[in-house]
């Protein structure tokens, strides 16, 4: 790997504590990140280097994945970190910036790579990216590469407004809009998986799939987020970047069919139509895990009169010749039953069967978390000529998986954009969003509610039942009302 540096904008921010220095740490651990490597971290709180290292090391102790802190290991990772108080907003620190990594370059032997991670509120996106490259911060001699984390943008306007104040500094090419859910090494498995097996390629198309359901549920409520939460809500924070990205990486099946073409090839839904199409919802109060939890109103920092949506559930068609006709249907949602994400692909019935009884669907599982694995539901008939369902699971891989930041950030370094969101991509998936949005700001679609606890409200069950169908897990539960 090239020597380079990594500068870290938010150095001191939760995504900091939480996933970029624990992924930085895992990469050191295994060995992959360059040999020759400094890291400068950038905030206003007043940090020296010492007082910065120590709180790295406490925020490994608590967040990274691997087991018994490796005090040696952790002072020799900690000793690569530089901590730079400046004010973002200031263009006399990034001078500062400037003579601070060419010395650190000289010392370390680093030839001028450098990475630049902006963890900071969108609305510096723009400005500093600017500033980098007016104080010359990107002509270091090698090349230049600028992270960034969602949101990108609010609504359309504002992430082509986002775009473009960046690329006016950044040409695309160098710009890596990350997007975790692309970084989840199952989600990553999905391209080679379908690619490496003709049996899967050969069915997932619209005369074998009777729909598609795409879930991300989780467990967790608003937690201290709802300044941003309350603003945002699941449509924004998770449908138009991570659900969508899904949706892309399943329905290309292979390599050759780029996302963006799966992006485009989305039925538009307009505003007066919205509702037909999509199902927004709120949660109230309830039971998680056997613990009582309050509703979304009584969360702390959320408006009472709120109307946020905390669960958002999609149909998407396609207007492709492989998918024309096959729903995807698509949820997310907070304070549901369960932390999962999954892909299940429900196949037709087998309608040209002469058994007595219907065999159960054949159904293609796909976890991405929280424990990766594959589940293949076929039918297999046992001693007695009656069917069974056959779970074709591999045994688990029994190896730790490495987190979506690390494998994220190591492309970041070796320049390897595959994993990453595209501004294509993003604007597409915004594009197909803003109707909706405007839907619900002219209060077209109904703001359902659903307790805490649940699978979600029962208008997300009619968007199935209309076309015949149910989600997976009501068809598990009663095996015949999914036949
Ligand atoms: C983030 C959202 O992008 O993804 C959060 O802003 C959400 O609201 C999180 O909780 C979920 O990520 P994961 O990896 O835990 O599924």
């Amino acid at each position: 790997m090239q020597p380079s540096a990594f500068v870290l904008f938010g150095g001191t921010g939760d995504l900091a504590k939480r996933k970029i220095f624990p992924a930085l740490y895992n990469l050191f651990l295994d060995g992959k990140l360059p040999e020759r490597f400094a890291i400068v971290a950038l905030g206003r709180k007043p940090f020296n280097d010492e007082l910065f290292r120590q709180h790295v090391k406490e925020s490994l102790g608590r967040f990274s994945r691997r087991e018994g802190a490796n005090a040696a290991a952790m002072a020799e990772f900690a000793a690569c970190i530089q901590y730079h108080a400046m004010d973002a907003g200031d263009p006399q620190g990034y001078e500062r910036l400037r003579s601070l990594l060419e010395q650190r370059e000289e010392e370390l032997g680093l030839t001028g790579n450098r990475l630049f991670y902006l963890s900071v509120a969108p609305e510096h996106f723009g400005p500093i990216a600017a500033r980098i490259r007016q104080s010359g911060l990107a002509d270091g001699g090698g090349w230049t590469r600028l992270v960034i984390e969602k949101p990108f943008g609010h609504d359309l306007a504002s992430a082509r407004a986002l775009s473009a104040a960046l690329h006016v500094s950044f040409p695309p090419e160098d710009v890596y809009y990350i997007d975790h859910y692309l970084g989840k090494p199952m989600v990553q498995n999905l391209q080679s998986l379908i690619a490496s097996n003709p049996v899967l390629k050969a069915v997932l198309n619209n005369r074998y799939v009777a729909n598609v359901q795409i879930t991300a549920s989780e467990t967790v409520g608003v937690e201290e987020r709802a300044g941003y939460y309350d603003r945002a809500g699941a449509l924004r924070d998770m449908f138009q970047n991570h659900m969508l990205q899904l949706l892309m990486m399943i329905a290309r099946r292979a390599e050759g069919y780029d996302k963006r073409q799966v992006m485009e090839s989305v039925y538009p839904v307009n505003r007066d139509e919205a509702a037909n199409h999509v199902v927004r919802a709120q949660y109230t109060a309830g039971s998680v895990a056997g613990r009582t939890v309050p509703g979304y109103l009584q969360e702390p920092g959320v408006d009472p009169g709120s109307a946020t949506d905390t669960y958002f559930a999609a149909r998407l068609m396609l207007d492709d010749p492989i998918w024309r006709g096959v729903p995807f249907y698509i949820r997310t949602g907070k304070r549901m039953k369960e932390k999962a994400t999954k892909i299940v692909v429900v196949f037709k019935n087998p309608l040209e069967s002469r058994l007595p009884e219907a065999p159960a669907r054949n159904y293609l599982i796909v976890n991405i978390q929280p424990n990766p694995s594959l589940d293949f539901r076929l039918n297999l008939s046992g001693l007695d000529g009656e069917l069974q369902p056959l779970s074709l699971q591999p045994a688990n891989r029994g190896e730790e998986e490495p987190e979506a930041y690390e494998l994220l950030l190591r492309d970041a370094l070796l320049g390897d954009p595959t994993f990453f969101a595209k501004w294509e991509e993003i604007e597409l998936s915004w594009k197909w969003v803003q109707p909706i949005l405007d839907a619900f700001a002219n209060r077209l679609a109904p703001l359902h509610t659903y307790p805490a606890g649940s699978n979600g409200p029962a208008a997300a069950d009619h968007l199935l039942a209309e076309d015949g169908h149910v989600w997976f897990e009501t068809a598990e539960a009663n095996p015949a009302v999914g036949v």
